[in-house]
């Protein structure tokens, strides 16, 4: 799919951060843990980055050529927020003000209808490379242990599985805990 950018988001916005609440919670169910409060402070204090699509259909109701297009229309489409691009992956990252160069991913999903497209991983990697660029040298975050999916994504990208979190989102709720070193 190569019409689709990962952007860091750093501006917040009414409509976008509506859409981001929505999205987690279609894509996460009960495990939805943010609102309109959390994602602006994601956001100003820590990283939120997202995959977009830019919607073909909407330039060629304008009767743009779809060749026409290019990666400055989509990155101009991004930075506006504007009606052409939809957000189909999160990932959103807190710092750790407890240990240094490390940072936390606390949530990370890709749209329903657009798994499985190798999305996920370009996000993950994308995200990755920005932390590096920030300086982080650890990379956690939890997952459930059921999540097969989520761990092979995760492992494919770098991350060892390095313990396991009991009861940590409540009781009977249990994460394995996983760390990427860069
Ligand atoms: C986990 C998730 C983000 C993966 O995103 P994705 O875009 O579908 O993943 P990709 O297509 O990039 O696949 C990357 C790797 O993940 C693994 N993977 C993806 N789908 C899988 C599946 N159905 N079963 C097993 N492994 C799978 C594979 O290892 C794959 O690598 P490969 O294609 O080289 O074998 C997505 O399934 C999702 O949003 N799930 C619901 C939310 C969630 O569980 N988030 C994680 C919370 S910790």
């Amino acid at each position: 799919m190569d019409d689709i950018i990962i952007k860091e988001v750093r501006n917040v916005d009414c409509d976008l951060v509506e859409k981001i609440v929505e999205l987690e919670k279609r894509n996460l169910g009960e495990d939805a843990s943010v609102n309109e409060w959390v994602i602006p402070v994601i956001i100003r204090y820590g990283k939120l980055i997202v995959a977009k699509r830019y919607r073909e259909l909407t330039r060629s109701d304008n009767g743009i050529n779809k060749s026409a297009i290019t990666e400055n229309d989509m990155e101009e489409s991004i930075v506006n927020n504007s009606d052409d691009t939809e957000i189909i992956g999160v990932c959103e990252i807190i710092k750790s003000l407890r240990e240094e160069n490390t940072a936390f991913i606390h949530s990370f999903y890709i749209e329903k209808k657009y798994r499985n497209k190798g999305i996920g991983k370009k996000l993950m990697q994308n995200a990755i490379n920005t932390l590096k660029d920030d300086n982080i040298k650890i990379i956690e975050l939890t997952v459930d242990p059921a999540n097969k999916t989520a761990i092979n994504l995760y492992s494919k990208c770098g991350f060892e599985r390095t313990g396991l979190r009991k009861n940590e989102y409540g009781r009977g709720v249990d994460r394995d805990l996983m760390i990427l070193k860069l």
